[in-house]
């Protein structure tokens, strides 16, 4: 695989290259297709947080001390999530979606990215409001396993309630967001009722396959971070595991128009980027 070079130098593509195939040969973490500009400033935050001269002396550390990979996985990935984040989504959900999805005697949700679980509490959230919360099993992913533990432990600092509540009302909140948590000691804890019938577990969008069918597949802000190639092999996943009749929602900046599986979609709320799997000619003949 060739990596597109943009930085400035090149001993710097070459060190970036080096360091990323240290890092999936080594322990299969594969960034290798992900939007270089973002991998140049993720490196860099790595190499500063394990106090390395460069690249290469980070590669080299890497590859024979397990110990530091949660922290440069942490440095590596983006975490920047919002309760109801993008309200005009969630709202989308509630009024257009969630119609359909409640005809199904039982539902599966895959949060796929959730980072630190905000997506997966809104989506539980308002699953619960609208009575679907007891029968629908979620999936909710990510290759960052320190922030799988903070999704699974639903605890966030409570100087984000202000964005919190004002997301959730935005985003049609049937009540009251305190309905959702406690608060003590300067945090806010989510019900533990919301995370019940949740699987919190690793998956790589780069490296795994389908593991389960699924109703609607909720990925935002991860597309982002990813080349064509890897866009493409993302959506090829979500094709594969959404039921048809299912729902794929996406992040504001991302979209599938462009990718070789944008055949199997239909648009269906386009404010909110949510679309619809289709019936293809090929999956009458699979
Ligand atoms: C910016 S956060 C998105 C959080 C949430 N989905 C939202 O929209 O608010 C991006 C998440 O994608 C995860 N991620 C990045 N690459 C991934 C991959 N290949 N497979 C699974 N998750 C990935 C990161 O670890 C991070 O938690």
């Amino acid at each position: 695989m060739t990596l597109a070079p943009v930085a400035a130098d090149p001993a710097d593509v070459v060190e970036l290259d080096l360091f990323l195939e240290a890092l999936h040969r080594r322990w299969h973490y594969d960034f290798r297709s992900y939007s270089r500009a973002s991998l140049v400033r993720r490196a860099d935050l790595a190499r500063q947080r394990l106090g390395c001269a460069s690249l290469s002396e980070l590669q080299g550390r890497i590859l024979r001390d397990e110990s530091v990979l949660p922290d440069v996985i942490d440095a590596m990935t983006v975490q920047v999530s919002e309760l109801f984040r993008d309200p005009t989504y969630y709202l989308a959900l509630r009024r257009e979606v969630i119609p359909h999805l409640r005809t199904f005697p039982s539902l599966k949700v895959w949060v796929a990215g959730c980072a630190d679980g905000e997506e997966l509490y809104s989506l539980a959230i308002l699953f619960r409001e609208e009575g679907l919360l007891d029968r629908t099993l979620f999936y909710a992913t990510d290759l960052n396993r320190r922030a799988l533990a903070r999704a699974e432990a639903g605890v966030y600092p409570i100087d984000r309630l202000p964005v919190f509540s004002q997301n959730y009302q935005r985003a049609g909140g049937a009540g009251t967001l305190a309905d959702h948590y406690t608060a003590a000691y300067g945090r806010v804890a989510f019900d533990r009722r919301l995370r019940e019938r949740t699987v919190f577990t690793e998956h790589n969008l780069a490296a795994d396959q389908v593991f389960s069918e699924v109703h609607l597949v909720s990925c935002r802000n991860v597309l982002i971070y990813f080349d064509a190639s890897l866009q493409d092999r993302a959506l090829g996943l979500f094709a594969e595991g959404l039921a048809r009749g299912g729902f794929l929602g996406l992040g504001s900046h991302e979209t599938l128009r462009f990718s070789t599986h944008a055949r199997h979609f239909a648009a269906f709320d386009e404010p909110g980027r949510i679309w619809r799997r289709t019936a293809s000619p090929e999956d009458a003949h699979a």
